[in-house]
């Protein structure tokens, strides 16, 4: 009869649509970037966060000498820290279904805070710290610079660590499901 067949010929394509949406959504979510992701999103926290408490430690604890050490290591810190974090983007992305929710959205929404404060911030104070620390100048304006870093840098690692603690989450759920 075609009254009953109409509605189960556009259920049956319904749910072939949607049996395929796990199948196309699931490319490019395979094990290396289940793998790559975590890894390079954790070497871009870690990095960040060495930088952050030895500045710290050295301030507080350490000589002048410590000090400038750890101001001319931090840019070179840059050359892991900054692919790090394009491949913990890159992957995220290549990972997240569109449209993005829930947890994988605001994993998204946080990514161009953490950018501009490295970009706007975070680099441009490191030179300059990196700058006046190998001339020994440590003047007003060099623990300005370094009080706007240092506070740049917690937020970074804030917003990193929540990242983290959502990937987790997420993490978990996957593995729940399979
Ligand atoms: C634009 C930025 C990001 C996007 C779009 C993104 C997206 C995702 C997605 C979709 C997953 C789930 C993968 C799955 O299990 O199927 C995930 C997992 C994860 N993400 Fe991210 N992420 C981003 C940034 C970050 C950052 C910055 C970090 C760390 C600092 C991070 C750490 C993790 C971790 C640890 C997992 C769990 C992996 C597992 O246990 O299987 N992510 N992310």
């Amino acid at each position: 009869m075609p009254a009953s067949r109409s509605p189960d010929v556009s259920s049956r394509i319904g749910r072939s649509a949607m049996e395929q949406a796990p199948h196309d959504a699931s490319r490019g979510r395979g094990p290396v970037l289940r793998i790559l992701h975590p890894v390079a999103g954790t070497i871009a926290l870690m990095t960040i966060l060495t930088f952050w408490l030895s500045t710290v430690f050295s301030e507080l604890l350490g000589s002048q000498a410590a000090v400038v050490a750890v101001k001319l290591a931090i840019p070179w810190g840059f050359l892991l820290l900054i692919p790090a974090l394009a491949t913990t983007v890159a992957t995220g992305f290549r990972m997240t279904r569109a449209p993005s929710r829930g947890l994988v959205s605001a994993k998204i929404r946080r990514m161009p805070f953490i950018g501009a404060n490295g970009l706007l911030v975070l680099i441009p104070s490191a030179l300059y710290l990196a700058a006046k620390a190998d001339e020994g100048v440590f003047d007003a304006v060099f623990v300005t610079v370094q009080a706007v870093e240092l506070t740049a840098g917690a937020i970074n690692i804030v917003l990193l660590g929540l990242n983290m603690r959502d990937g987790l989450k997420l993490g978990r759920r996957r593995a729940a499901r399979q």
